[in-house]
């Protein structure tokens, strides 16, 4: 018989935190949120994602990192320990696939950005001035680049090649290590681009649109009632599902993290870190993009454009543009793998424990895998731009469905599992390490019963039904 390996664990509870943050702050905070906030209203979206994240977020990560810490096991595994012979693996099941499925199209993304970070560092992507052709210009170069098959493939490749690498080399040494070079550097960046885009001449306008709700007045019968201007029920959705991509939750990431975890760990101070993180995060890179795009006078809902046809034209115009154009797509690219690294690390668990595959063979399989599902989505902006799925491209398909119906679901039934599979087990099993007698347990397994789940099915619902 082989002897059986220890289950690794990460070094300290700091590490665990900005392995954590990292894999919550990725794209999704400085390429999606902005301009999601952008095409749905601004503040007011702003407000109900934060709703969404208070409501939802907290309950599902604090499930997650429960589980996971409990059981010591991968997503199926996990579920396997806790609730053995009933079918409760299968939401383990979806996780895993989900992690394919997204980790192969926001590896094209990522790879774009690996790219940007060498065009900006030899100026390639900041001579976009307006007599230079402003946005239209940059639009024209990135859709250029994108649609060539050599590059996009290419960068993918080298994306998750950089993931692989690191995941590689393990939990502490690999992801907790990166984590702990990589995250300051990030904040520092970021820091300095919203000190910078908060300076320029005319940023007020984007601060204003971005932190304002506007208001407008409703009426139902003889009834008028303020409300927010510009949201829509298709708007509540894009925020339920970006919280819970944002978070990384609904398909066991923030389980697998948790089951490094000792079993002493706290976790609420753990979960309440991770999403104010995330969250500040989020906030400021919309303060570091929007201002700047106002300043510059260009419209803030260019869509997943912004950062590749918006952006480099704002960097173009303005003096010292090459500098802030590298620190941002650095910025980004450290965001993309230190969420890269977190989805790779769920489909590795997965192998590790229940296949019994070593690391060092699972990591250059799984992460093989993935990058042949991404080479579709890779090709959705050149070659099989005409291949359309339900009116949309492989890669739009992708990302909608993932971010929009997988993870709400792998979240709502993450929540259902806590309060009422796994039942009054689990805020003990939670309590377990808490500093403070864990007085936020009942309100928690309260929530994970009731208003979590409920909301997120009344929302997933009212969208199939086509209402909003
Ligand atoms: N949270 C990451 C982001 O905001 O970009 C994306 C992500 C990572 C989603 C890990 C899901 C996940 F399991």
């Amino acid at each position: 018989m082989k002897p059986k390996r220890l289950r690794e664990h990460w070094g300290s509870r700091f590490g665990f935190i900005l392995a954590a943050t990292g894999s919550a702050i990725g794209l999704g905070n400085i390429w999606k949120f902005p301009y999601i906030t952008g095409e749905h209203g601004g503040a007011a979206f702003v407000v109900v994602y934060l709703l969404c994240i208070i409501v939802i977020g907290l309950p599902v990560m604090m499930a997650e990192l429960a589980v996971g810490r409990t059981a010591q096991r991968n997503p199926v595994g996990a579920y396997r320990v806790l609730r053995p012979g009933t079918p409760w693996f299968l939401v383990g099941v979806m996780g895993v696939l989900a992690g394919f499925v997204i980790l192969s199209y926001y590896s094209v993304v990522a790879g774009w950005i690996l790219a940007y970070v060498f065009k900006s560092i030899s100026g390639a992507v900041t001579g976009f001035t307006a007599a230079a052709g402003g946005a239209e210009a940059a639009k024209a170069h990135f859709q250029g680049f994108a649609a060539h098959p050599g590059w996009s493939v290419g960068w993918h490749f080298l994306f998750l090649a950089v993931c692989a690498f690191i995941v590689y080399r393990g939990v502490k040494g690999g992801i907790e290590a990166a984590s702990k070079i990589l995250m300051p550097i990030l904040l520092a960046i970021l820091l300095v681009l919203v000190v910078w885009s908060l300076t320029l001449p005319g940023a007020a306008a984007g601060v204003k649109f971005y932190l304002v709700p506007k208001i407008t007045t409703v009426s139902v019968g003889p009834l008028s009632f303020p409300f927010f201007k510009g949201l829509t029920g298709s708007a509540v959705l894009i925020a339920l599902g970006h919280a819970f991509f944002s978070l990384s939750l609904g398909m066991g990431a923030m389980l697998t993290y948790g089951s490094y975890l000792k079993k002493d760990a706290d976790l609420s101070f753990s979960t309440m870190t991770i999403a104010l993180m995330d969250t500040v995060i989020a906030l400021l890179a919309g303060l570091a993009l929007l201002p700047a795009v106002f300043a510059m006078g260009l419209a803030p809902d260019g869509g997943p454009g912004l950062l590749f046809h918006t952006l480099p034209a704002v960097f173009s115009s303005m003096p010292g543009g090459v500098v802030f154009a590298v620190l941002f797509f650095v910025l980004v690219a450290i965001a993309a793998v230190t969420s890269g690294i977190s989805i790779l690390e769920v489909v590795t668990a997965f192998f590790m424990g229940e296949l019994g595959w070593r690391r060092s063979r699972v990591v250059p399989v799984v992460a093989g895998i993935i990058f042949l599902i991404g080479i579709p989505s890779a090709l959705s902006f050149g070659a099989w731009e005409g291949l359309r799925l339900f009116g949309l491209s492989f890669f739009d398909l992708m990302d909608y469905l993932s971010a929009n119906f997988f993870l709400p679901l792998g979240g709502l039934l993450i929540a259902l599992f806590v309060g009422w599979g796994w039942g009054p087990k689990a805020i003990a099993a939670a309590a377990e390490g808490s500093y403070h007698g864990f007085p936020t347990g009942k309100i928690w397994l309260w929530m994970c019963r009731t208003i979590t789940p409920i909301a997120v099915a009344v929302i997933i619902i009212a969208k199939l039904a086509g209402i909003g």
